[in-house]
């Protein structure tokens, strides 16, 4: 009866384990490719919290979550409630000159070129 109990207190720990585990993996680690029909590349690799600590960006969210008002970007306005894809669509619009691809390159390569810092090679982000 005792072991049987034990048993049953040892499955409830293992369950609340792998409920926090769980719950771990849904910070961004890789990128979300969802918004791409078809993807050409494994995600790219991408701590959000961890990689924005380590640049420094905690305090400025508006670097990559933007908010324009038609094509005037908003000075001191985020969007982290907005996917990229929400305003970047796969092929160029009248509204938006910068497809969902370039956007992300755009952000994340040019960053990494002008401070000399972060991955700016196609496997070094695109990790297998
Ligand atoms: C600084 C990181 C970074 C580098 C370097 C980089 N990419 Fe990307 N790339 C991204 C991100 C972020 C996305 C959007 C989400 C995703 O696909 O992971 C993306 C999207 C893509 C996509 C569209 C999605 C798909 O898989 O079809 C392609 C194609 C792509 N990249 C190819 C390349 C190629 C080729 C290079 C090198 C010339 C390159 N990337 C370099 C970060 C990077
Ligand atoms: C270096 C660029 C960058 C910076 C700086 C940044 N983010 Fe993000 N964030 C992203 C990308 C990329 C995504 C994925 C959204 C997408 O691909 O559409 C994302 C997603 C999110 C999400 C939605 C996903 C989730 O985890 O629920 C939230 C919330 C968020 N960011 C909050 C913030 C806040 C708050 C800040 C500032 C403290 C911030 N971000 C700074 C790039 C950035
Ligand atoms: C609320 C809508 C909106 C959201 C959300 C948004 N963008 Fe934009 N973005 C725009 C508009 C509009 C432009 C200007 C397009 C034009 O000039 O035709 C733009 C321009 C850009 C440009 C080119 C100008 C520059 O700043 O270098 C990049 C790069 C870019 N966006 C990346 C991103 C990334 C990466 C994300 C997600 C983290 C994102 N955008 C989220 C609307 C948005
Ligand atoms: C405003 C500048 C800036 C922007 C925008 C930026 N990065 Fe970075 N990134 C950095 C810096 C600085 C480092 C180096 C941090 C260090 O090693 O101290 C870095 C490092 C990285 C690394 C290597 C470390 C790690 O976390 O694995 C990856 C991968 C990366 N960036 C991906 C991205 C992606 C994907 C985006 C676009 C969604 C992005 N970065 C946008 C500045 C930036």
């Amino acid at each position: 009866m005792k072991t049987k109990l034990l048993l049953i207190i040892m499955g409830f720990i293992l369950l609340l384990g792998a409920i926090g585990a769980y719950s771990q993996d849904e910070e961004i680690v890789v990128m979300d490719t969802s918004a791409f029909e078809n993807t050409q590349r494994p995600a790219s690799v991408f701590d959000h919290d961890i990689h924005n600590e380590m640049a420094g960006l905690e305090d400025d969210c508006a670097i990559c979550h933007h908010v324009y008002d038609g094509k005037t970007l908003v000075e001191g306005e985020s969007s982290e409630d907005s996917y990229c894809a929400d305003c970047h669509s796969l092929s160029k619009t009248a509204e938006n000159d910068v497809p969902l691809r370039a956007a992300y390159h755009k952000r994340c390569k040019s960053c990494h070129f002008e401070t000399n810092k972060g991955p700016v090679l196609c496997g070094e982000c695109h990790k297998n």
